[in-house]
């Protein structure tokens, strides 16, 4: 996959803030990476997957400094605080110092683990995020949420810390497998139906060129949906409100996948079908249009994303699922629903 186009934006957080490049061949020279490194040593954090993908094209454009890595098992369950204590082994047994970078090569779980390390090691270091799916570059490297799973919980011990950049290098997407890309495009879209009814109708024209991974259309559909993401992590970095809207569809997403099993749905494909069900319930609120409901349905359907639940799911099963979710507030279940196109709106 090749294109000439590249992108850059800033996340804006005063002296946290941080670009996102967005382009192709990133990793073919230093000079995309060794800027942002903070000192002599780097880690690199990768997994079984990727790393015989990608590390050595890494390794290379970091030639000069002094790097270790450590490879981790591939999977959502290797995200524990098992692996944690791996990392930290890993690194005080390579006498990692303060001013060490640590770098992020892999999807989200690879992503928010080492970010939560790299929060935790000597009080904090630097760190970089080079997210290789879809998903990881359009939403989990971006804004700083970091975390591991507990046995109890996804997500529950983590820390809010941000990169010092990242890389999002659309070439490292050619070997992604084809649901992986659609999970992305489900929070790619989902920016877009939260935020922006332009960037709705303009990947309502685009829907063909996505299909076939047009490289120059994904560059800039990627771009104009981490703008949105960045936007709204400047304006509410903690989730205080206004970040709660990129939960759309997580709440009836989270609940089918606890009720099927983690694993059987994709995090990215249970939010698709979890969006579907959102924009049933803002109609049967009397928030949304009917009509604005079959046009992001629809958009959705184009792009080979689940809409309908699977027979024999029963829906009390799912309602039972919700209610334990994290974003129950004492007033009740807290869900984000649409008002219009580009107009989400929290029910609490
Ligand atoms: P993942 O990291 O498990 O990657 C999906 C699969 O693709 C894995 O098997 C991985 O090894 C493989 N892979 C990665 N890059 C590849 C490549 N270039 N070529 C071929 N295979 C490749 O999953 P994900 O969907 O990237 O991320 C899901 C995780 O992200 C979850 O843990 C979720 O909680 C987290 N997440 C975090 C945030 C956030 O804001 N921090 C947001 C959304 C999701
Ligand atoms: N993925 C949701 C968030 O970053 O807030």
């Amino acid at each position: 996959m090749t294109a000439d186009l590249n992108y850059e934006l800033q996340v804006n957080l005063q002296e946290r803030s941080y670009p996102v490049r967005i382009g192709f061949d990133l990793l073919s020279s230093g000079e995309q990476v060794c800027p942002w490194v903070a000192g002599e040593q780097v880690f690199i954090l990768s997994n079984e997957i990727v790393a015989p993908l990608y590390l050595s094209r890494l390794k290379e454009a970091l030639a000069g400094l002094s790097v270790n890595e450590l490879i981790l098992p591939d999977g959502e369950q290797h995200k524990n605080l098992n692996s944690l204590a791996r990392v930290f082994d890993a690194l005080v047994a390579h006498r990692h110092r303060r001013t060490t970078t640590i770098l992020a090569l892999g999807g989200g779980v690879i992503g928010d683990l080492a970010g939560f390390a790299a929060a935790c090691y000597q009080r904090g270091v630097a760190f970089i995020q080079i997210p290789t799916t879809l998903l990881a570059q359009v939403d989990s490297s971006v804004g700083g949420k970091t975390a591991v799973n507990h046995p109890q919980g996804k997500n529950m011990i983590g820390a809010f810390y941000q990169p010092k950049l990242v890389l999002a290098d659309l070439s490292l997407l050619t070997t992604l497998p084809e649901r992986e890309y659609r999970a992305g495009i489900a929070e790619l879209v989902k920016h877009a139906i939260i935020y922006s009814a332009e960037l709705f109708y303009w990947l309502e024209q685009s829907v063909d060129e996505l299909n076939k991974w047009n490289p120059d259309v994904l560059a800039e559909a990627l771009y104009r949906s981490v703008s949105i993401k960045a936007e709204i992590v400047a304006a509410d970095e903690r989730e205080a409100g206004l970040r709660e809207q990129l939960n759309f569809g997580h709440t009836f997403g989270h609940a089918l996948e606890v009720v099927t099993g983690y694993g059987e749905w994709l995090h990215g494909e249970a939010v698709a079908m979890g969006m579907s069900l959102a924009l049933q319930l803002s109609v049967k609120e009397g928030w949304l249009e009917p009509e604005q409901s079959i046009r992001v349905r629809s958009l959705l359907e184009a792009l080979k994303l689940p809409t309908l639940l699977p027979s024999g799911l029963s829906a009390d099963a799912l309602r039972t699922a919700m209610t334990v979710d994290k974003k129950s507030t004492s007033k009740g279940l807290k869900l984000i629903l649409l008002e219009g196109i580009g107009k989400a709106r929290s029910t609490t």
